[in-house]
């Protein structure tokens, strides 16, 4: 598995869009401690969040965006439970893994969260998991953010409540990368 470092210079190069290039290292930092939660393969998880968007410098298609990244990523030799769940996240198939359902959610819960500190002085470290509970009923704010996707979250024995402290606690440690 390639290092985070490698993963964020592979973004860097392939996204030349700043705010999506943090959406990404948002999503590794998330999935990082979602690994953890799920006793899985930690590195596989983060670098497959840093990665999970990987083709969109170059397509904004849905009918592409998935498709792109996960054929780039196969012949970068990268395993096939990662390119599984980049397709899986762009609705080419259902999400049946663990990885594959918590990417999917994990995404979305980043965008709610990004939302969040941005009404809040832009700083994550003014944001509380009760703030984003509340929002998180609010369906006009963050519209783009799917609930029902973060609610996902539901289906692997994670509460609603925990996964959006998880999510706001991962998010914070990388703050300084997310400049927020
Ligand atoms: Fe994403």
């Amino acid at each position: 598995m390639i290092t985070r470092t490698e993963a964020i210079d592979l973004i860097r190069q392939k996204v030349p869009n700043e705010n999506l290039c943090r959406h990404m290292i948002a999503v590794g930092a998330i999935m990082k401690a979602l690994s953890v939660k799920m006793d899985d393969d930690k590195d596989l998880w983060e670098i497959t969040g840093i990665l999970h968007d990987i083709d969109l410098g170059v397509t904004e298609d849905p009918m592409q965006h998935g498709r792109i990244g996960a054929n780039w990523l196969k012949a970068e030799g990268m395993p096939l439970e990662m390119t599984d769940a980049i397709l899986a996240h762009a609705g080419h198939s259902e999400c049946k893994t663990n990885l594959e359902i918590l990417l999917m959610a994990g995404d979305q819960l980043s965008g709610l969260i990004t939302a969040c500190a941005l009404v809040m002085g832009k700083k994550l470290a003014n944001v509380t998991p009760k703030s984003i509970k509340k929002r998180f009923k609010e369906l006009r704010f963050a519209a783009g953010a799917d609930r029902n996707a973060i609610k996902m979250c539901e289906k692997v024995g994670i509460p609603l409540d925990e996964f959006i402290e998880q999510g706001l606690i991962a998010m914070q440690s990388v703050s300084d990368e997310l400049g927020l």
